[in-house]
């Protein structure tokens, strides 16, 4: 069934110019982009947003590096989206991605990742919330 996943591109995709390979990857995919915001993320927003993560040992180097620069933060909606984009981007560590996935050929380290992705149904409700309100949803489907 048709499902709506939370996306962002991190910084350091942004920074290589990957934008665009990485919206191509996703509507050749069949996903379809239904919002969409650039934006530099606080500190206080990246530890909201990462605050499942907090005490994980890797979160003092998440929040900074997703602060470091811009992302594009995105809503995606499709066939069983959550799961196609959870495809699309590969394994979180870019060493262990197959081949073909935005991991694989776009990243570089387990921060530095290329791409977020929700990873079941409610927290794809909540991240997108987190983002955007009903009104900024343009769902075409
Ligand atoms: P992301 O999907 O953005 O969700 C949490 C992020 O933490 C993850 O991608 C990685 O970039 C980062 N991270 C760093 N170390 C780890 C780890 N050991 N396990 C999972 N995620 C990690």
């Amino acid at each position: 069934s048709s499902e709506r996943t939370l996306s962002i591109i991190k910084p350091d995709a942004v920074a290589n110019n990957y934008i665009g390979e990485i919206y191509r990857r996703f509507e050749t995919a069949g996903l379809q982009i239904i919002a969409a915001r650039m934006m530099h993320l606080t500190r206080e927003q990246a530890e909201s947003f990462y605050g499942v993560h907090r005490e994980r040992p890797f979160f003092a180097d998440l929040v900074s590096f997703m602060i470091s620069g811009p992302v594009m933060v995105q809503v995606l909606e499709g066939e069983s989206a959550i799961l196609k984009n959870r495809e699309i981007m590969g394994a979180t560590n870019p060493a262990e991605a197959a081949a073909g996935t935005i991991r694989h050929d776009l990243a570089e380290t387990v921060d530095a990742n290329a791409v977020h992705g929700s990873d079941a149904v409610d927290t794809a409700r909540e991240e997108i919330a987190f983002f955007f309100g009903d009104d900024e949803l343009h769902s075409r489907a």
